[in-house]
């Protein structure tokens, strides 16, 4: 487990390579299906954080066979669709939004009873965004007070697909539905305002489930089976951007990001940040597992700010912390809107980046959907705060990104949860140059 705080701090230019660890969407996916399959999958790139780690133990729970054969790579022996057995008591999701709204669905077209539970982040989270879809497909699901977790799942009960419109662009809810109806009677179709990330459809249509889908729509029949089969996680373009910006806004510096995961509908900030001046180059495209990836290298440049344009929203939907780093340290105005979704993630993600980089010299304003962001144009932040970032890993890889461009040092509080997303992160900052120490 990380330390409980940094210290964060300019140094030297950052240089060197990085590269991250694996996709925490892809990885839940990955087990749960391999889980669900007939026959043994293996998993390579696993991402070894505690959220991926928590679905994988609750698969265990659910009788399901799982080897380590070496760190980042699972062995999973498929019980088939209908192979889960019941847990001995709640299956706790951790800190995983992701693992809790899938398997709510998942859950919902099992035999058998299930609760899930989740840390105290979690038990916060909007859960009727799935229960009242689910509960139009027959589903018995029962909230704590308000829609958040516990959820108590009751199973046997039969399923119908249904046609969903979902008012929310929300890759979370659209798999929870898509899980649920390969165990329901029809056809299930989740439309979406906006594309989101499509690693569900594709990873079902790996697993030979058929399924049909394009940006905005998903449709499936329930009634199958997943067919065992071989699974390269890519690299976590999530975790890479920290280091895009951290480069960016720190003079001097020339990193080589490796192998990254390039899905169109997760690498929104690469284009936001070429809106804003940013230096990023793409080297060796390829494909790792049927997913787009390549190397980028990035060298420091001036920004400036822009207004965010709204379609760019849901596929750099966990990249706002720190695009509000970048859009502080650049020239101008930045302008985010139509992202009220932040209010709901592991914290309230406007208002915890907007109280911290206030008290690092920050001129801001908050918006209920986004912020206006006043740069500093190159000049370093005044920083010397602390800074609480309320147990959400991604606040506090972002103000270590911060206080690289801090005049005066910043400590940066409640820091054990970057382990859910990105074990390891302080290591590999320090190793290209980041000054990011353990209190
Ligand atoms: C995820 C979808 C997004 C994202 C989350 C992972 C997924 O959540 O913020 O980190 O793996 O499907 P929403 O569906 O709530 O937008």
């Amino acid at each position: 487990m990380s330390a409980a705080a940094w210290n964060a701090a300019p140094g030297a230019p950052l240089r060197g390579e990085v590269r991250v660890p694996g996709d925490k969407s892809v990885s839940h996916r990955a087990i749960m299906l391999a889980a669900l399959a007939d026959g043994t999958s293996r998993i390579d790139g696993f991402l070894e954080g505690e959220d991926a780690r928590a679905t994988e133990a609750i698969f265990r729970r659910l009788g399901v066979a799982i080897e380590t054969p070496e760190p980042g790579a699972r062995v999973v022996h498929g019980v088939g669709i209908d192979g889960l057995r019941a847990a001995d008591g709640p299956l706790d999701c951790g800190n995983a939004g992701t693992g809790m709204r899938l398997l709510a669905g998942l859950l919902a077209g099992q035999a058998f009873d299930s609760t899930l539970i989740g840390d105290a982040s979690l038990s916060k989270r909007p859960m009727r965004r799935v229960t009242e879809p689910l509960a139009r497909m027959g589903a018995r699901i029962a909230t704590g007070e308000g829609g958040v977790p516990p959820l108590h799942v009751h199973g046997g009960t039969p399923l119908t697909g249904i046609e969903f419109d979902n008012g929310l662009a929300s890759a979370q809810v659209k798999s929870c539905l898509l899980l649920a109806g390969l165990y329901a009677d029809g056809e299930t179709v989740v439309h979406e305002p906006r594309p989101t990330r499509d690693y569900t459809e594709r990873m079902l249509a790996a697993f030979g489930w058929p399924i049909e889908f394009a940006p905005g729509i998903a449709r499936l029949r329930g009634g199958h089976r997943l067919r065992a089969t071989d699974v390269r996680v890519p690299a976590d373009f999530s975790s890479a951007a920290f280091f895009l910006v951290a480069a960016s806004i720190v003079p001097g510096s020339d990193l080589l990001l490796r192998r990254v995961g390039m899905n169109p509908r997760r690498t929104g900030l690469l284009h936001v940040l070429r809106l804003m001046g940013a230096d990023i180059v793409e080297a060796d495209a390829g494909e790792e597992g049927g997913e787009p990836v390549a190397d980028l290298r990035v060298r420091h440049a001036p920004l400036h700010g822009i207004d965010v344009p709204e379609q760019h929203v849901p596929d750099m939907i966990d990249e706002f912390p720190v695009l509000f780093v970048a859009a502080a340290c650049a020239s101008g105005v930045t302008r985010v809107t139509g992202a009220h979704e932040l209010r709901v993630k592991e914290s309230d993600r406007i208002a915890t980046m907007a109280a911290g980089l206030r008290a690092l010299g920050v001129d801001l304003d908050e918006a209920d959907d986004g912020a206006t962001i006043r740069g500093r144009a190159g000049t370093l932040l005044p920083g010397g705060a602390r800074i609480e970032s309320h147990g959400d890993h991604r606040i506090a890889m972002a103000f270590a990104v911060a206080g690289q461009r801090s005049e005066r040092a910043l400590v940066i509080d409640d820091v054990a949860n970057v382990a859910t997303s990105f074990p390891g992160f302080d290591a590999l900052a320090r190793d290209v140059g980041f000054v990011l120490d353990t209190r």
